[in-house]
């Protein structure tokens, strides 16, 4: 177990979301690699994610295997096996190697009606399979408008983290999402991105004493190279939740170099 003040690793994850194919990802995976390799004083200084669609998983983390770059799903089952048409279970993640799993993201909340229930079902599932849970978090822009960011953004939490066993919970990551900040080329600034996850950082101390402190909490929305560092450069910014930007090497790699 990591002591109260060892510093946070941070966590570069993309996610890509319904994009490329499963053919072309091998060779990009390929590509990340060997500039990875050629980045000799890359050091460890933060963890890099890739959380890619189901058709991907086999493939990428096959290749992945032993290297710098994990492999995450973007979604996974509530239920443990049985007859779920077209879903994929927690065990079948980990099957295949794979260590994380964004759950709760806002568009499949928005387009697959996934309330705090569903969030927490997953997550508990994930959590039962040794599979690190990213549970997103977000306010929507009326909500912002009406001073209710925080209020929703821990009533998300709090759903999402319900009943959670402790003792798996120290592996979870949070990544707040403004929902009017994704895929938009708008985000939030860097001071509102810490105060959100400082709200949610206090949730988490008091939720978990013994380890909230040391609970990645990521940013999401909009982070490219441009604003990066900027975010990251905040205290209770841990890492970064990136779609578009993770889409393309020399952006995920600077935005990788920017939590140096
Ligand atoms: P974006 O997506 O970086 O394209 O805004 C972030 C996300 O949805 O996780």
């Amino acid at each position: 177990m990591q002591s109260a003040d060892t510093p946070i690793t941070p966590l570069i994850a993309g996610n890509w979301k319904m994009n490329r194919l499963p053919s072309e990802a091998q060779a990009w995976l390929r590509d990340l690699l060997a500039r990875l390799e050629a980045d000799a004083d890359r050091g460890s200084r933060s963890e890099l994610l890739l959380c890619v669609p189901f058709t991907h998983l086999a493939g990428m983390s096959e290749l992945a295997f032993g290297t710098p770059v994990g492999i995450g799903a973007q979604d996974v089952s509530r239920h443990e096996a049985g007859a779920y048409t077209g879903e994929v279970s927690a065990p079948m993640l980990a099957d295949l190697g794979v260590r994380y799993v964004i759950v709760g993201h806002s568009e499949r909340r928005e387009y697959h009606a996934e309330d705090d229930a569903t969030v927490n079902a997953k997550a508990q599932r994930a959590l039962a399979h040794g599979l690190t849970p990213i549970v997103c978090v977000g306010e929507r822009q009326a909500e912002r408008d009406a001073g209710r960011a925080v209020e929703v953004v821990l009533g998300q939490l709090a759903g999402a983290l319900e009943g959670l066993e402790p003792g798996s919970a120290e592996r979870l990551v949070v990544a707040y999402e403004p929902v009017w900040a994704i895929g938009t080329g708008r985000t939030a600034t860097a001071d509102d991105a810490q105060e959100m996850c400082a709200a949610v950082r206090g949730a988490l101390r008091e939720r978990y004493p013994a380890f909230g402190a040391r609970v990645r909490v990521l940013y999401g929305g909009s982070m490219k190279p441009s604003n990066a560092a900027e975010l990251l450069a905040k205290p209770d910014v841990n890492g970064g939740l990136i779609g578009g930007a993770s889409l393309e090497i020399d952006d995920l790699l600077a935005i990788e170099r920017a939590t140096a």
